[in-house]
Formats: structure tokens, sequence, C-alpha cells
């Protein structure tokens, strides 16, 4: 089966075709963000406006990129929310025009069963239920116990910022550019990562959400009274590790408790991190480790679409018949639902 895939949550503008949930035909990817990089985040009706005139050019490129016309798509899946309304309003008025010239089914699908569903993108051997996996974002900060795509429970959020918004806040206070993630990593090469203390965030909570804000705050306060006079790397270090280390010690956590998950999933903008990523081998070494396989499937992107729309439809193949309606705040709990 093939499916076009339509992302457009926040300031991307991107489209794939896959081939039954795991061969990526096509990942096509269009982005202002060079335009906010300054302002240091995104403007919504500017980000809207660019996706209006990147839409049609780059649905074109991923047909031409999978050798494949719209007679060719079997169903066409959309992020219908969360994220910026606009922008999902460019995605998914464009899903719907497609569907209705074309007469094929649609699709709507949670921004964050996208991000679950990457680590199925491009693989040989799929992996197998149950899967805990932790998903990562600018957005969202969130662990989920799955017996199959759409089976399963939220058992941990974020109660404030999310890890990535911890990166993007991070890196605007130590003048760093945004997206905060890839450059804290990169001014953290090298650096001392015990060089500057940290509070563990919700030590004493025993559930298994996060909190972020406590650690930018503590960065503030740090900055504010070194006066200038610190190291980039090792501060840069430190604040990558204090992220790291609070997401590695729910994620242990849960996988002590859910001792039946066959794997363990890092999704999510954020599961780029290659310090996150040697520091999970680390912390769990009794259980097989899976990231997205191509940095391209960590952060947005409409193949992870694509993807969740086929295993959704596979697992409730009536959604196809159904509406659905674009929601900028869909709630977290609607994401496999
Ligand atoms: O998944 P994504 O592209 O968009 C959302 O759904 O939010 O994630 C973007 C977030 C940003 O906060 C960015 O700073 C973070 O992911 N990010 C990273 C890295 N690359 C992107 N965080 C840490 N390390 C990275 N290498
Ligand atoms: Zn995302």
């Amino acid at each position: 089966m093939l499916v076009l895939g339509i992302e457009t949550s926040c300031d991307e503008t991107a489209v794939a075709v896959v081939e039954d949930g795991v061969r990526v035909l096509s990942n096509t990817l269009a982005t202002s963000r060079a335009l906010f990089e300054e302002l240091a985040g995104v403007i919504p009706e500017e980000a809207a406006r660019q996706q209006l005139l990147c839409m049609i050019p780059v649905l074109k490129q991923a047909l031409r990129e999978a050798n494949a016309t719209m007679k060719d798509i079997d169903v066409i899946a959309v992020t219908r929310g969360p994220g910026l309304l606009g922008s999902l309003l460019v995605g998914t008025s464009t899903a719907r025009m497609l569907a209705e010239t074309f007469g094929k089914p649609i699709v709507g699908v949670h921004h964050t069963l996208g991000h679950l569903s990457s680590t199925w993108l491009d693989t040989k051997t799929p992996p197998l239920f149950p899967v805990l996996t932790l998903s990562a974002s600018g957005g969202h900060t969130d662990l989920w116990y799955r017996t199959s795509h759409t089976k399963g429970e939220l058992i941990g959020r974020t109660r404030d910022d999310a890890a990535g918004e911890a990166f993007d806040k991070g890196a605007s206070l130590l003048g760093l550019p945004y997206p905060g993630g890839p450059s804290v990593a990169k001014a953290a090469e090298g650096g001392n990562t015990n060089a500057y203390e940290f509070p563990s965030p919700l030590k004493q909570d025993d559930t298994l959400d996060f909190s972020f804000s406590g650690l930018k705050t503590s960065l503030k306060y740090l900055l504010r009274d070194l006066e200038g006079s610190f190291d980039m790397k090792d501060m840069a270090a430190s604040f990558q590790d204090a992220i790291c280390e609070h997401l590695l010690s729910r994620l242990r956590k849960a996988a002590d408790h859910y001792a039946k998950a066959a794997s363990i999933h890092l999704v999510g903008g954020v599961s780029a991190n290659k310090r996150l990523r040697e520091l999970a081998k680390d912390a769990l070494t009794d259980r097989e480790v899976l990231v997205p396989s191509s940095l391209g499937y960590c952060t947005d992107n409409a193949a992870m679409i694509a993807a969740a729309g086929y295993f959704l439809l596979q697992e409730h193949p009536t959604l196809a018949e159904e509406t659905f309606t674009t929601n900028a705040s869909l709630p977290l709990e609607a994401t496999i639902g």
C-alpha cells in the first residue's frame, strides 16, 4: 500500500511516499527555519505563508522522487494536530483537496503517533511489540508502553517544558543559535560534563513524569552568578548531560517496571542527540535500544506520518471513511486513540 504523508505542524512543509508503513520511497522537506534563526523562535503567520508557497512544489518533488503519480497513491495521511493552526490547515486543506480531486481515502494522524512510528521506517526487521518509547521533541516529552501501534498507554509526560524546549531555551541563555539542540550539542563537544552542577529534577517523585523548567532556571542563575566568566564547552556539556540524565533516569525506571518491553525506542528531535544515544546504551544494557534509522526521521518529517497513517488503517480500517478535525491543541491522550 502506497501512502502519501503530509506534515506541516510547525515551520516545515513535508511530503513523503511510504510503502506499507516501512519502505520510504521519498521524504521531502522544505523549511523556513533560517528565517526564524535570528529570532530564536517561529512566527506562526510567516511560517504558514511560507508553507502555502512551498506545498505544491514539495508535493511534486515527493511524487517525482518516489517515481509515482497521484494515481499510484492508495491513501493520504496528514497531521491533524497538535501544532500551529495556520500551518496545520495548509497541510490538512491540501490533503482534503487531493483526496477530493483524485478520489483517495484520507486519514488524520496525531503528530506524536508519527514520531512513535518513526523507528519502523526503513527497517528490514520491524520491531516487535510490546515496545517502550521515549518521544522527546520541542513540543512534547512523553513515555509510552504499547502492545500494538494503537494499543497501550501514556505512562509519563512532562509537567512543564519539553526536553527540546530546554535545549532551545538553554541555547538562548548561552547565546547559541536556534534550534538549541544541535547548537548545544556542538558547543558541548570535548567539554567536561561534570564541570557545572545541575539539580536532578523530580528526584523524590515516584511517577514517570518529567520536568525541565528547573534545569533552565538553574542555568539562568548559574550564568548570572558567574557574570559571564565560564567555559562554554564545559557549560554546554554539563547542561546537555543534565537533560539526558533526567530523560534516562525515567526511562531506566520504566524499563524495570515494564520488563516485557522487547525494545526501547528513542524518537523525536531530541533522539538525534549523540550524547543521549551514548548514555542510553550504557544505561539500558539489558534491552535493545532503537533510534530512527536516519537523523531525518528523528526531527519532524512526513515519512513518519505516512507510516502512522498506514498502521492506523491496519488496526482501524474504518477510519478511512470517517471525517476528522484539524486541532491545534489535539491532546496527547488522542495519540493512539
Ligand atoms: O521533533 P522535532 O523536529 O519537532 C517537534 O515536534 O517539536 O523536534 C525539534 C526539537 C527542538 O527543540 C530541537 O532543539 C531538538 O528537537 N533537537 C535536538 C537535536 N536536534 C534537534 N535536541 C538535542 N540534540 C539534537 N541533536
Ligand atoms: Zn515533532
